[in-house]
């Protein structure tokens, strides 16, 4: 099956709304090939304004976190009517730092997929094991266990409606990236726990992304597996001129 690639730039916590839409700017700029997919999500403070800088460029645009409900008493969150309202179609959930930093578990990343789903958004989940976790060899255990407690009660109608993230937590920010072979070894196994859980077109058609210290000298390498259907980045996500290369990866 043909899994159209997705590279996604998560531009956390940078950017003013102005150095925001510059950046997208650039990057609608270089040109997007059509056979790939793009998304990046800014601050929910530039999120409009990116909106509107690549609009009629194909580009997506994402969101870093999202909650289920509407609107109500719920300070500092975001709701996802609130983010459409934006332009924003997709929302990354679970991301290492909100887990480690922000203290989500898998239960409230669950609600956050439920509730992305329900209005529309589809839910980027990011799952991914600390170093102490992988060499303690509880790789697989830990990813397992975040798959299933993230997905728990999620059925999908189509592959389009979700993206699963493979970000291992060493590797975020840290210029270490995992090897061709341990990230092809976990897509893999990510791929056949989707298989347990959604019929067989389903969890063939959803997209596995790596994510961590995805760069410009990597990605082809990274791209060039056949379970690795596109990438996470952070850091290299905020220079135009890299996003660019890591976006026309060959
Ligand atoms: P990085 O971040 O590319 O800077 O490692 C990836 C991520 O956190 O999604």
């Amino acid at each position: 099956m043909q899994r159209k690639p997705l590279i996604a730039g998560n531009w956390k916590m940078h950017t003013t709304i102005a150095e925001a839409e510059k950046l997208a700017r650039a990057i609608c700029e270089n040109g997007i090939p059509n056979d790939r997919e793009v998304m990046v999500a800014p601050p929910f403070t530039a999120m409009k304004a990116v909106s509107g800088a690549v609009a009629g460029s194909g580009i997506l645009v994402g969101a870093q976190n999202v909650c289920w409900e509407e609107k109500g008493a719920f300070t500092g969150e975001i709701s996802p009517v609130m983010l459409q309202d934006a332009g924003c179609v997709m929302a990354i959930l679970g991301h290492s730092e909100r887990r480690h930093i922000f203290g989500e578990n898998d239960t409230l990343i669950n609600k956050r997929v439920a509730g992305a789903l329900k209005f529309g958004l589809v839910p980027v989940l990011c799952i991914g094991e600390k170093l102490e976790e992988r060499e303690a060899e509880r790789t697989f255990q830990v990813l397992e266990e975040q798959l299933r407690k993230g997905l728990e009660g999620i059925s999908l109608k189509s592959a389009d409606e979700l993206v699963v993230a493979y970000e291992p937590v060493w590797a975020i920010g840290t210029g270490k990236t995992a090897t061709i072979d341990q990230a092809q070894e976990v897509h893999v196994f990510v791929r056949s726990l989707l298989r347990n859980l959604y019929e067989k077109n389903i969890a063939t058609g959803l997209r596995i992304l790596y994510g961590g210290s995805v760069n410009s000298k990597n990605v082809d390498d990274l791209m060039g597996q056949e379970d690795i259907d596109g990438a996470l980045v952070g850091g290299a996500a905020l220079d135009s001129t890299s996003f660019s290369r890591i976006i026309n990866f060959k």
